[in-house]
C-alpha cells in the first residue's frame, strides 16, 4: 500500500484490495500463525462517535494480533471535553501509539487527523462521508458469501445520502467491471454528488428506485442500511423517511436462491428478525469477516514505516458549504478544493460547490 493512511478505500487499487481480503481469509483460516504478528505494538482507538462492532472489532483484531490498545470510546472522558483540538490530540497520541483508528461525527475528520499524525490513521467512519474498514468487511463477505467482486447486481436500500458505508462501498465496486447498482430510498435520501460523479466516471450502470419490492428479484446482493437519525436536523425529520423500507419473509420470496443480504449494522427495523433465520442472510457473518479485515488492516498499516509529519498545503479563503465538514469546526486546517468543471469541491468531505 503506498499511502501511509487509510481515509477513502478507493486511495488503494484494486490489486490492493485483492491482497488484504487474501490476507484477511488467511488470518480466518490460520489464525495462530498470526498470533505474534503485533507483539510489542499499540493501537490507539479515538472514537468520537459511538461504535459496537467497528471499535470493538479493531481491539480484538489488535489483541489477537498480540498487540495492545488504548483510547477513549467517548470524548467527554478525554480532554476533547476541555476543548482540545484534534490536531493536538492526535499529535500527542501519536506519540504513544504505532497506529490510530478514529471514528468521528464530523466528514473530513480522519484526513485531518492525518496530516498532524506521526503514526498511520484509519478512518473508522467520518460523519456521513465514508467508512473504508467496513467496505473491507463487505469485500471480505462478497468474497467468501458471493465468490466474486464482479458481474453483481447490487441493490442498495435506505438511507443513501448520510450513509458513510453507503457512499464507500458504491466507490469500491463501481471499479470492478460488470457490476450495476439499484439504489432504493425515497427521494430525500439519493446518493450525494460525489457518489453519483464516481458512478459516472467509472462508467457503471445506476439507477435510482422507489420501491423495494419491485427490484428484489433481479438482485444478487441486497444492502440493507438504517436511517441514520443522527444525522437528520430535526426528530420530525427523522421520522418522515424512517419505517418505509422493511425487508419480511414475505419480501425474501420474491428474492433469487443465490441472494445475499448484508447489513453494516446496527439495525433498527429495516430487517424483521424472521429474516435472520434466512440461509441468504449474512450480516452476522458479515461482522465476523470485519474482525479479519481489520487483522489484516493493522498488519498493513502497521509496516508504514516513515514517521514524518507532512507538509500541509496552502489553505483557500474560500469556505466550505457543508456545516458538517471538518474544516468548518476546526478551523486551523487549511481549507483545500479542487476543481471539477464549474464546481469546487472540498478536499476533505467532497460536497460540491459553484465556483464563487
Ligand atoms: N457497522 C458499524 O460501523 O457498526 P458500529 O457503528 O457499531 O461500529
Amino acid at each position: 500500500m503506498q499511502s501511509r493512511h487509510l481515509i477513502d478505500l478507493c486511495d488503494l487499487t484494486t490489486e490492493e484490495w485483492e491482497e488484504l481480503t487474501t490476507l484477511a481469509c488467511d488470518i480466518r483460516e490460520n489464525p495462530e500463525r498470526y498470533a505474534h504478528e503485533c507483539d510489542g505494538k499499540i493501537m490507539a482507538t479515538l472514537f468520537y462517535e459511538p461504535s459496537t462492532r467497528t471499535q470493538m472489532s479493531f481491539q480484538t483484531a489488535m489483541l489477537r494480533l498480540g498487540g495492545r490498545v488504548i483510547g477513549f470510546d467517548d470524548p467527554n472522558n478525554s480532554s476533547v471535553s476541555k476543548g482540545e483540538s484534534l490536531k493536538d490530540t492526535v499529535r500527542v497520541v501519536s506519540g504513544y501509539a504505532d497506529l490510530i483508528t478514529m471514528r468521528h461525527p464530523m466528514a473530513g475528520a480522519a484526513k485531518v487527523a492525518s496530516m498532524y499524525s506521526r503514526v498511520p490513521v484509519i478512518n473508522a467512519g467520518d460523519g456521513g462521508h465514508l467508512h473504508p474498514s467496513q467496505t473491507l468487511t463487505d469485500l471480505v463477505t462478497l468474497r467468501n458469501e458471493k465468490g466474486r467482486f464482479d458481474d453483481l447486481c447490487i441493490g442498495m436500500c435506505g438511507d443513501l445520502k448520510n450513509g458513510r458505508t453507503v457512499h464507500s462501498l458504491i466507490k469500491t465496486m463501481s471499479r470492478f467491471p460488470g457490476n450495476s447498482f439499484v439504489l432504493i430510498s425515497t427521494p430525500s435520501l439519493r446518493i450525494p454528488l460525489y457518489v453519483r460523479d464516481q458512478l459516472i466516471k467509472s462508467g457503471c450502470r445506476f439507477e435510482e428506485a422507489d420501491s423495494l419490492a419491485d427490484a428484489i428479484d433481479r438482485l444478487d446482493v441486497l444492502y440493507m442500511t438504517r436511517i441514520q437519525k443522527e444525522r437528520f436536523a430535526t426528530l420530525e425529520e427523522y421520522h418522515e423517511q424512517s419505517g418505509v423500507y422493511i425487508l419480511d419473509a414475505e419480501k425474501m420470496k420474491a428474492a433469487k436462491e443465490d441472494l445475499v443480504v448484508m447489513h453494516p449494522l446496527p439495525r433498527v427495523d429495516e430487517i424483521t428478525v424472521e429474516v435472520d433465520d434466512d440461509p441468504r442472510a449474512k450480516y452476522f457473518e458479515q461482522t465476523e469477516y470485519g474482525l479479519y479485515a481489520r487483522m489484516a488492516l493493522i498488519m498493513t498499516m502497521l509496516k508504514k514505516t516513515d514517521k514524518q509529519l507532512a507538509t500541509l498545503p496552502i489553505g483557500s479563503l474560500h469556505a466550505c458549504g457543508n456545516p458538517n465538514c471538518i474544516t468548518n469546526r476546526e478551523r486551523y486546517v487549511p481549507r483545500v478544493f479542487r476543481r471539477e468543471s464549474d464546481m469546487l469541491v472540498c478536499d476533505y468531505c467532497d460536497e460540491h460547490t459553484l465556483e464563487p
